[in-house]
């Protein structure tokens, strides 16, 4: 597995050397080992890594070389992808939602907790897995505001349901659990809470006390230009458990993908042409940037220019479109830029490590991005 040092001091170093046409994204190793021992230390938990976030073999091995021994995964390739890099990973196959294929695959796999939300699936998961002895953990969903979309309108039991379905995981032998996700990029600390005393009404009425409690993943990454605190965040989740659960506290579990990493990535993506006050990008939402379009545009950018002259001009509004032939294809929002941006001009779009890769797909033959490790990705 043996990680090489990154041998490129910054993105600008590499950008001037090798002009690349296709997107690059660019690691920072240390920003990724930041954010490990963040979680590592700060959460009062098992922490897993929810792989969905940035698949990429190496950030696979470099969180399992950090220490990392538990994955979420959505789907037998992901169990494929962490059994390859972390053969001893504990397993969380956290996609409500599974065809009996799949629970097979997973139980060969040694998965050692599941997800569910409705019965249909609950009964499916009996009578696909020979070996009860798993957690199974009920997700469950509130109406509360605080992340970027609403999670809960795909995924999650009402409370009153979800009591059934933990009586009723219970009563088929498996190790009953409770979980929920406050929804992606969630800056509320409080919402957590709230999620936490909701979670100990449902163990009471169905009668069952969960032996983990997993507070999904929503932690937030810097993408909307503000530092936020994870140790508030996570205080605030160890202090909501020790109130609602005075007695048999369960073990608490958590799954970031976006906050583990998000911001130890940036991504470099060419202009290719200026037209009036529109840019043409090398790579747009049907690439890389798709999360743009569904989330908004990430609050940190920079400019590193073609010929090496800093961009002095004052910044303008700019049209922002990708590189396919589809008019869809177009930033959310206009970005302001130096308004002296020109041709052969890289935008570094940083906080950029979850769902960007993850989510790009090949439409037009665009798409591709490499991952080039750095020494740094804000150079001093
Ligand atoms: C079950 C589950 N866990 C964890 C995550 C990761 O969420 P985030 O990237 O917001 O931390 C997701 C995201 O879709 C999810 O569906």
């Amino acid at each position: 597995m043996g990680h090489i040092q990154p041998i490129w001091s910054d993105p600008a170093a590499y950008l001037a050397r090798i002009r690349p046409e296709e997107a690059v994204l660019f690691l920072d190793p240390n920003a990724l080992a930041h954010a490990y021992a963040r979680f590592q230390r700060g959460f009062p938990g098992l922490v897993t890594y929810a792989v969905k976030a940035n698949p990429e073999r190496q950030i696979i091995e470099r969180l399992t070389a950090l220490g990392m021994a538990a994955y979420d995964v959505a789907s037998p390739s992901e169990i494929d992808l962490v059994r390859a890099a972390c053969p001893d990973a504990r397993l969380h196959y956290h996609n409500p939602i599974r065809s009996r294929r799949e629970i097979a695959l997973a139980e060969a796999a040694g998965v050692a907790s599941y997800s569910v939300d409705c019965l249909s699936e609950l009964d499916k998961l009996a009578e696909g897995l020979a070996d009860h002895r798993v957690d199974v953990a009920v997700r469950f969903a509130l109406p509360l505001a605080g992340a970027s979309y609403d999670f809960g309108s795909k995924f999650g039991a009402t409370p009153a349901r979800a009591s059934e379905l933990l009586a009723r995981a219970a009563a088929l032998g498996f190790i009953p659990a409770i979980t929920f996700h406050p929804g992606t990029q969630c800056t509320d600390p409080k919402v957590w809470a709230q999620y936490i005393a909701a979670a100990v009404g449902i163990a009471e009425a169905a009668g069952v006390r969960p032996a983990r409690l997993n507070v999904g993943g929503g932690f937030p990454s810097a993408r909307d230009g503000r530092e936020h605190d994870l140790g508030l965040i996570f205080q605030t989740i160890r202090e909501a458990t020790a109130a609602h659960f005075p007695d048999h506290a369960p073990e608490l579990v958590c799954e970031p993908g976006r906050a583990m990493v998000s911001d130890a990535l940036s991504l470099a993506v060419m202009v290719k042409a200026v037209r009036g006050g529109d840019l043409f990008l090398a790579d747009g939402i049907y690439g890389t940037l798709g999360e743009q379009h569904q989330i908004g545009l990430t609050r940190r950018l920079t400019v590193i220019p073609g010929d090496g002259i800093p961009r002095g001009a004052e910044a303008r509004d700019w049209r922002v479109f990708g590189p396919t032939c589809d008019s869809l294809d177009v930033l959310p929002e206009a970005v302001s830029l130096p308004a002296d941006l020109a041709e052969g001009d890289h935008i570094l779009f940083h906080s950029l490590g979850a769902y960007s890769t993850a989510m790009a797909t090949r439409f037009n033959g665009y798409g591709a991005a490499r991952l080039v490790p750095v020494q740094s990705l804000y150079p001093a």
